[in-house]
């Protein structure tokens, strides 16, 4: 049997559908965001997938929050370009954590229990912390904004009394290191499941990480007035810059405390744990493996932990990703820096090697508007650790 329907009826279906369609596309985007609080249509969650070396936690987390764990993932790759910077010339430059697909804990390093592991560990939490504090303030994420909290209307430190009788107020938008640290915490912090040392002792380092940035927050304020004449200035709390963060960081790991494991009885450890569970703010309630009562002993809780003696780093081990000290430049004029050749070398001496430098040079002003300038070509004799 053939049906005909008129034009007519034929438009009057296909309203119907599509007011069904849309009906249901209302109600099942409902569903879902009642289901994820976080969910986003529309999206990009590649990385989610792509990204190497991702804990189930973590990948869950990048789901229900892309933006913030992209913007924590580029906090992790400046934290990895930081830790660089504060180890260049050393035997140990940080240069493993530059990985494949740039996720840092690849690197065997950060399943270690060195010193260098604990750094690692603090610069990175660091890293997120500030990379997230700074989005929520930049209006890239969508959970957080400036840090809401007023402070109290104290003057800033680093005005200086010629100014004292400068209005001010709390204005602009301070960077939410409230909601960095938290998600600091939540994307880093879920990869520590295992309730033993390692666990422990990066669970606590990523805390002194997260503290070297909350406990080091700047003023920052913009001067208002006729003509730049500053009658009033308005200020915000701002992230530390992250080199200050990192020189921090280093000096806690030239005094970083080996733990022994002796230290670690059971029953420390019960009580080591119930702190990290607890100490869901930025500073710890409890000290851990601090005896209040005993003065002599150190309150440990801003020092980087380490539970394991760290390797020379002179020769190549590939499993342990070192790639050893052949090859390095060092500085033959000094015996005292970590880049001087007696220690960068290991005993093993070093190559000269001559080095052509072309620079351009004598340059000249000639009026107007050119700069001339000569190419000068110099030798220099460079040290090569053999
Ligand atoms: C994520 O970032 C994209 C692009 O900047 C933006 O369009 C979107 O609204 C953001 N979503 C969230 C949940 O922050
Ligand atoms: C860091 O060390 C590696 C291996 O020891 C070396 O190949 C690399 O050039 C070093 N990087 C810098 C910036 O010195
Ligand atoms: C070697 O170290 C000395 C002393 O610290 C410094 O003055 C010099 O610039 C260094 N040389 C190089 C090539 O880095």
């Amino acid at each position: 049997m053939v049906v005909y329907f008129s034009p007519l009826v034929l438009f009057a279906i296909s309203l119907v559908i599509l007011e069904t369609c849309k009906l249901e596309a209302k109600t099942s985007k409902f569903n879902r965001q009642q289901l994820h609080p976080y969910y986003t249509p529309y999206i990009d969650t590649t990385v989610c997938r792509t990204m190497p070396g991702l804990t189930r936690a973590q990948i869950n987390l990048c789901y229900r929050q892309p933006n913030a764990t992209l913007v924590a993932l580029q906090g992790l790759n400046e934290a990895v370009n930081e830790c660089q910077y504060q180890f260049q010339g050393h035997r140990w430059n940080c240069s493993s954590l530059k990985t494949r697909g740039q996720n840092p804990y690849i690197s065997s390093i950060l399943q270690r229990g060195y010193k260098e592991t604990a750094f690692a560990h603090a610069i990175t939490s660091a890293g997120v912390a500030i990379a997230v504090a700074k989005g929520c303030s930049s209006g890239l994420l969508t959970n957080c904004g400036c840090d809401p909290k007023p402070y109290k209307m104290r003057k800033p430190r680093s005005m200086s009394n010629a100014l004292s009788d400068t209005k001010w107020k709390w204005g602009g938008c301070s960077h939410n290191i409230h909601y960095g640290v938290k998600f600091s915490k939540l994307f880093l912090d879920s990869r520590e499941k295992a309730e033993d040392m390692q666990s422990n002792v990066n669970l606590h380092n990523n805390q002194v990480g997260r503290m070297a940035v909350s406990n080091n927050m700047q003023i920052k304020c913009k001067c208002h007035g006729i003509s730049g004449s500053c009658e009033l200035k308005t200020c915000w709390r701002a992230v530390p810059d992250f080199r200050a963060v990192g020189k921090v960081l280093k000096d806690k790991f030239s005094s970083a405390i080996l733990v022994d494991q002796k230290n670690l009885g059971k029953k420390a450890m019960r009580k080591f744990n119930k702190i990290n569970q607890k100490n869901k703010k930025g500073k710890p309630k409890h000290k851990p493996w601090s005896h209040r009562k005993n003065k002599h002993k150190r309150d440990l809780s801003y020092d980087l932990l380490y539970y394991e003696k760290s390797p020379s780093f002179c020769e190549k081990d590939q499993a342990l990703d070192i790639q050893g000290t052949v090859g390095r430049f060092c500085n033959r004029t000094t015996s005292t820096s970590a880049d001087s050749c007696s220690n960068l070398c290991c005993g093993r001496g070093y190559n000269l090697i001559k080095r052509r430098i072309v620079e351009r040079c004598k340059c000249k002003f000639i009026w107007c508007c050119e700069v001339k300038c000569e190419v000068c070509s110099s030798e220099e004799w460079m040290s090569v650790c053999k």
